[in-house]
């Protein structure tokens, strides 16, 4: 019980003490956001018509599936996700430490910047620009201003918990900067040093990007959401710091060495591979532990999932999140990764990580945030909750339909004697299911941008939600 109230003591301070927060830069990080969450949105649902119609559009070169899947996979990671994240960090690291952000002023330059890196991204990525790397696409003078964005926003943050008035670190702030440094450490390997290496050594990198793309920079930066989201939106004290703290180490230690499984039989050493595999079975560690803490924290308040869209997408998130993260450790194993690598099994698992847990923590985050730093309400708590409906029924059908066509595609590539097209053929009927779940998600996007964009353009008109640190 004492622990639980040593958790709490971040946020709680008596009102004369509280900092007044301008909240410009979360603004903007948070309401571009949401705009390329819809936009990029639109591009998903093309990508995922032209499985169905290969010939829609395949006479524009711009409009070609090899240029718009790059613009989709980074649009949403980087113009959608870690913008949203960013924002969110913007507005939690502050109060989290009692103080103001270190600097608005360069908080708001460094989300000028990182639009122009987004908008400079659509148009190099359409016009056929493309470094050929998975999730490292964007050419390299593109890469050198995400590198001088990330340095402005480490330097705000890390300035900030530098004049912190508490003493002891909430976890989310431990994440946070977790997020910040593991995140130029991934980015300079993907994106410089990947180029300095050949072959196999090349794709070894590329992997070791790709995968802690997701481990060392959305989830974290996730799952400092989820630990400050969770207990704000339902009131309630994180069940344990310690056991919190337990997830943070060892997610830092086991995370780095897991990128090799994505070769798995393939051209690289036997030893490599059985280290990754080794490390992707620990992950199930951190993953439980986070998972335990945020379930132990909701126990005898599940009724409040029935009021707080937030905990909706939370707590949907943080199941999706223990989903993927036992999918992952299984398909790391040889004899199921024979059947299920570089087949629709794939996309399903992103899918699942990057929309169904961290899409969510981001979203449920900036339903809580934007009618707090635009000092209002929520223009609709029941579009939010329709919103998270279409999401969720999307989101189910389309994550489903690819696993169990991607079990499907593994068996009938695994056979010799099925023609290579016969196998792109059967999956017709999967690739109907996945656009017409995408239509149902991206309902989802609209009904949620509208909720946002009406929130922040009436804010001055209703009473405002008290935010209490
Ligand atoms: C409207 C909903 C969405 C639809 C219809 C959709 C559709 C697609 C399609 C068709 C692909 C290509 C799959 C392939 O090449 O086999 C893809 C890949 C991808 N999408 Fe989405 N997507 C949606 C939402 C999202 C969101 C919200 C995110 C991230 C926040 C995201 C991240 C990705 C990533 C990372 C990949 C690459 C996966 C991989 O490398 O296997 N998508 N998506």
């Amino acid at each position: 019980m004492d622990e639980k109230k040593a958790v709490h003591s971040g946020t709680a301070v008596s009102s004369t003490a509280v900092p007044v927060h301008t909240d410009t830069t979360a603004k903007w990080f948070l309401l571009s956001a949401v705009v390329y969450f819809f936009i990029v949105g639109i591009v998903a649902i093309i990508l995922a018509a032209k499985f169905i119609w290969p010939e829609m559009l395949g006479t524009v070169a711009t409009l070609t599936y090899g240029r718009l899947r790059p613009l989709h996979v980074n649009g949403m990671l980087f113009g959608w996700l870690l913008a949203a994240d960013m924002g969110l960090v913007y507005y939690l690291v502050p109060r989290l430490c009692g103080v103001k952000l270190w600097s608005e002023k360069l908080g708001v330059a460094t989300a000028i910047l990182w639009n122009f890196i987004i908008l400079s991204a659509v148009v190099v990525l359409l016009g056929g620009w493309n470094q050929g790397l998975e999730y490292a696409e964007l050419p390299l003078w593109l890469d050198v201003l995400v590198v001088v964005a990330w340095i402005m926003f480490g330097w705000n943050i890390f300035a900030t918990v530098a004049k912190r008035k508490y003493v002891q670190m909430y976890v989310s702030v431990w994440y946070i900067m977790g997020t910040i440094l593991w995140t130029a450490f991934v980015y300079l390997v993907g994106n410089f040093a990947v180029l300095f290496a050949t072959g196999v050594n090349q794709a070894n990198l590329n992997w070791m990007y790709v995968h802690n793309a997701v481990g060392l920079i959305f989830t974290p930066v996730g799952l400092a959401l989820a630990y400050y989201f969770i207990p704000k939106s339902g009131n309630i004290p994180l069940y344990s710091h310690k056991l919190s703290m337990i997830g943070f180490w060892s997610l830092a230690f086991i995370y780095v060495w897991t990128g090799a499984h994505h070769m798995l039989h393939g051209p690289i050493s036997q030893w490599l591979q059985t280290i990754a595999i080794f490390f992707s079975v620990m992950l199930l560690v951190p993953v439980w532990t986070v998972v335990y803490n945020f379930f132990a924290t909701m126990k005898g308040q599940w009724e409040l999932l029935q009021t707080r869209v937030e905990l909706k997408f939370l707590m949907s998130g943080v199941v999706f999140y223990l989903l993927t993260c036992f999918q992952g450790p299984m398909h790391s194993l040889r004899s199921v990764n024979a059947l299920v690598s570089k087949t629709d099994w794939i996309p399903g698992h992103a899918h699942m990580a990057v929309l169904g847990a961290f899409s969510f923590f981001a979203i449920a985050g900036t339903l809580y945030t934007v009618p707090r730093i635009f000092k209002t309400r929520l223009h609709s708590a029941s579009m939010a909750n329709w919103s998270f409906w279409f999401m969720m029924i999307g989101g189910l059908g389309f994550f489903v339909t690819l696993w169990l066509g991607g079990l499907w595609q593994g068996w009938q590539w695994n056979n010799p004697a099925i023609p290579f097209i016969d196998t792109v053929v059967a999956l017709g009927p999967v690739w109907t299911v996945r656009f017409f779940s995408g239509v149902l998600i991206f309902l989802g996007i609209v009904l949620f941008l509208y909720d946002i964009v009406a929130t922040a353009i009436g804010a001055s008109g209703s009473e405002p939600i008290e935010d209490a640190a």
